[in-house]
């Protein structure tokens, strides 16, 4: 089954509420805050990422690499947004992933990521999908889950997004060097659920930071 993105086009009224030169993180946060005035949907603010092009040292504080994960660095983050970014060493991979029903763009800044996109099919506890706030309970012992394709997102090159139609997927630095990648989510979400194809569950998965506002949370 193929899921196609949607196009992304530009709108006059969405080119006036937006400062596309804007370069720092103050600035990318101030005119997130802006589109919070408006409905957010998934077009807006990746028109919003595409025109805004941060300087590689406007993520400085926000990398840090660790052996063992890829880490997660918080940037920003409100009742609407959460900014971050994900620093991937090589090798490193998330589980494959809900977004807890919330929408979310990804730009790569460092190196070249690849996302595998899934589509659910079919599980034996589709009921658990019957729940308020949060996507699913979980808990599934049989899976059907099939990759959909695979996106390559590099260094100011294409942006990933997931949305309600396509919201589970799997990210990867395949390469040989270090990646960093910027996320927006909205609305930011502390769990997902993750899936486990070999033994055949899926399961809600706890979130974390690796760092907070440039400084790295005690452990
Ligand atoms: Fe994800």
């Amino acid at each position: 089954m193929e899921l196609e993105d949607q196009p992304m086009t530009a709108t006059p009224a969405i080119a006036r509420t937006t400062h596309p030169l804007r370069t720092g993180i103050p600035d990318f946060v101030a005119g997130l805050r802006e589109l919070e005035r408006d409905l957010i949907t998934k077009d807006r603010i990746a028109e919003y990422m595409s025109a805004t092009t941060l300087r590689p040292e406007a993520l400085h504080d926000y990398v840090w690499w660790r052996d063992s994960f890829y880490t997660r660095n918080l940037i920003y983050r409100d009742e609407l947004f959460e900014v971050m970014t994900i620093c991937w060493s090589p090798g490193q991979k998330t589980a494959i992933h809900t977004h807890n029903g919330q929408l979310g763009w990804m730009t790569v800044s460092q190196g070249e990521v690849s996302t595998h996109e899934y589509h659910h099919t079919s599980c034996n506890a589709p009921e658990n999908q019957n729940v308020v706030n949060i996507d699913c309970l979980g808990g599934a012992t049989e899976l059907q889950i099939d990759k959909v394709r695979t996106v390559v997102c590099a260094e100011g090159t294409g942006m990933v997004t997931v949305d309600k139609l396509q919201t589970i997927h799997q990210i990867e630095n395949a390469g040989t060097t270090g990646c960093i990648s910027l996320h927006v989510y909205s609305k930011p979400f502390d769990s997902c659920i993750a899936f486990d194809l070999e033994k055949q569950r899926c399961y809600r998965r706890q979130l974390s930071y690796f760092s907070k506002d440039g400084h790295q949370l005690e452990k």
